[in-house]
């Protein structure tokens, strides 16, 4: 197994957050935004769980729960690269961040495109210097890498939840959500040149929500505590209803954890393929684990979470949040 690269002591580390909130991408956000070793640079709203206008308002209301109105808020692509848009209403309900009692925003938007944000915030950046959170469809990263290549220079490392292997998908048997809605998109990202480490459906699936652990974020008594309790008690219900499970995987979350506490988290460097002709398979995420082809290992490949250590590591984060 491989550990992940170390963390340097240069201060907080520069981040942009890609997203389509979704409740565990709100999760992941407030966890970021609450970690004094990062620093969120942006948000860039992408089309996903639900419609663009929908991922682009929810970031807007995150990062003012989270206290951080100053964080800019872009939004990107409404649609994947060369595929028609797949939302998950069915999982996070209408407005993408169903349970959570939240006023519209107050912020507007940044009047930039994300994806000309995001590339010359990368071309203007140093070697390596910049990490890119992916927490949705990869869209945004990927219309940046094909338009331009250069950009991948400024990137220290892609840390994308998506995917899914060993476990199978949870879109279609082969496909896991991210990547199905956009596996064009996750392809590209995956041969830009940049380090990337994906967090898979093998490793989410890991760190099942304990119901107890919901009510101890409801007993923080904050306001981000009472809207990630309700927003949590919605959005598992889905999981818990198809897994038969007692709690249900917080997927976008880990991306974060990862980057505070890799120690956290194994994986293995290995090939990754995404499959984008196959309708049967379309969005598989192909996973060379045994080294069986000549094709070159591209990707961190996680799949061993502390799952103790990350919930312990959500709800300290979330407590200092207002
Ligand atoms: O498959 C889970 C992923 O798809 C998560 O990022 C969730 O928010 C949805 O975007
Ligand atoms: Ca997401």
């Amino acid at each position: 197994m491989t550990q992940p690269p170390d963390s340097d002591d240069a201060g907080p580390r520069p981040v942009i957050i890609d997203t389509d909130p979704g409740q565990d991408d709100a999760i992941a956000i407030l966890a970021a935004l609450a970690a004094p070793e990062l620093r969120v640079m942006g948000i860039t709203a992408v089309a996903g769980n639900v419609p663009l206008e929908l991922t682009a308002r929810n970031a807007r209301i995150l990062v003012e729960l989270a206290g951080r109105p100053e964080v800019p808020v872009f939004a990107g692509c409404d649609r994947p690269l060369r595929r028609d848009l797949v939302t998950a209403e069915h999982v996070h309900g209408t407005t993408g961040i169903d349970g959570a009692d939240l006023a519209e925003p107050a912020t507007a938007l940044q009047p930039q495109h994300a994806v000309d944000w995001m590339a010359e915030t990368l071309l203007a950046a140093g070697d390596r210097e910049i990490t890119v959170c992916t927490l949705g469809p990869m869209t945004n990263v990927a219309t940046v890498l094909q338009t331009a290549p250069e950009a991948a220079r400024g990137i220290r490392e892609i840390v994308c939840m998506g995917g899914g292997f060993f476990g199978g998908g949870n879109t279609s048997p082969a496909a896991e959500f991210n990547v199905f809605v956009d596996p064009d998109a996750a392809q590209t990202v995956l041969h830009c040149g940049a380090p990337v480490t994906m967090l898979p459906l093998d490793v989410t699936h890991k760190a099942l929500m304990a119901d107890a652990w919901i009510d101890r974020l409801r007993a923080l008594g904050t306001h981000t505590g009472a809207a990630a309790a309700g927003m949590l008690d919605f959005y598992e219900r889905f999981d818990v209803d198809k897994y038969g499970t007692t709690g249900g995987p917080l997927h976008d979350p880990n991306v974060i954890a990862y980057l505070l506490r890799p120690d956290l988290y194994q994986g293995r460097r290995c090939n990754v393929e995404v499959e984008i002709d196959s309708p049967l398979t379309r969005g598989m995420t192909v996973v060379d684990w045994w080294n069986v082809t000549d094709r070159p290992p591209n990707c961190h490949y996680i799949t061993e979470v502390d799952a103790d250590g990350f919930y312990d590591l959500l709800l300290t984060l979330l407590a200092r949040l207002p």
